[in-house]
């Protein structure tokens, strides 16, 4: 990993160990290291990957939710690090392709991720996938606990769906999710016609 990477990566676990920050108690550990490791994984399939790209966006990709939960979903917010990368050492031009992908992955429910550059279609296939391994739906339950339980399950296969009918376009990461879909949706309420055989 060269030194701007090194320092973007120590800085987004530094900004996520934040108690304002919801999830600061699981999130490097459960969520960007579960990405970065599918990532890496998954960049075995495609060696043609801009792998510098891939991992600036690994550590970039949740910007906005970790510095300000409440605007997660405004791209300005990403703007707004682009002196932090440039401190960093990364090139402008580094920071415009960073960007530019950060623009396309956010855009995931209004655009085709199928269109998007390899780099973007594998972190976003990643980012959905991540959510299939490790205690990502229990923590959900954990965190809005006060919910009834019904609509806590609805909410979980509503992103189950998003997952995969969204985000995960790899075909080799959709592959390896496909006994974790069908296990969670029975975890969420879809209950299997028989359960002995
Ligand atoms: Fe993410």
């Amino acid at each position: 990993m060269n030194p701007e990477l090194r320092l973007l990566k120590s800085e987004i676990i530094r900004l996520c160990s934040y108690p304002r920050f919801i999830h600061h108690q699981w999130f490097v550990k459960y969520h960007l290291e579960i990405v970065e490791r599918i990532v890496n994984e998954a960049c075995q399939f495609y060696p043609k990957a801009d792998q510098e790209l891939l991992q600036g966006l690994i550590w970039m990709h949740d910007y906005a939710k970790i510095v300000d939960f409440e605007k997660k979903d405004d791209f300005t917010v990403f703007e707004k690090a682009i002196p932090m990368l440039t401190s960093f050492g990364f090139t402008t031009d580094y920071i415009s392709r960073q960007m530019k992908a950060l623009s396309q992955i956010e855009n995931k429910l209004k655009e085709d991720i199928n269109k998007a550059p390899l780099e973007v279609k594998i972190l976003s296939s990643a980012d959905g996938a991540s959510h299939f391994f490790g205690p990502f739906f229990e923590i959900y339950f954990a965190e809005n606990s006060s919910l009834p339980i019904e609509e806590l399950m609805l909410s979980n296969l509503k992103k189950i769906d998003k997952d995969v009918t969204r985000k995960i376009v790899i075909p080799e990461i959709m592959k390896a999710v496909q006994t974790r879909i069908k296990f969670l949706k029975e975890q969420n309420g879809i209950l299997p016609k028989r359960y002995l055989s």
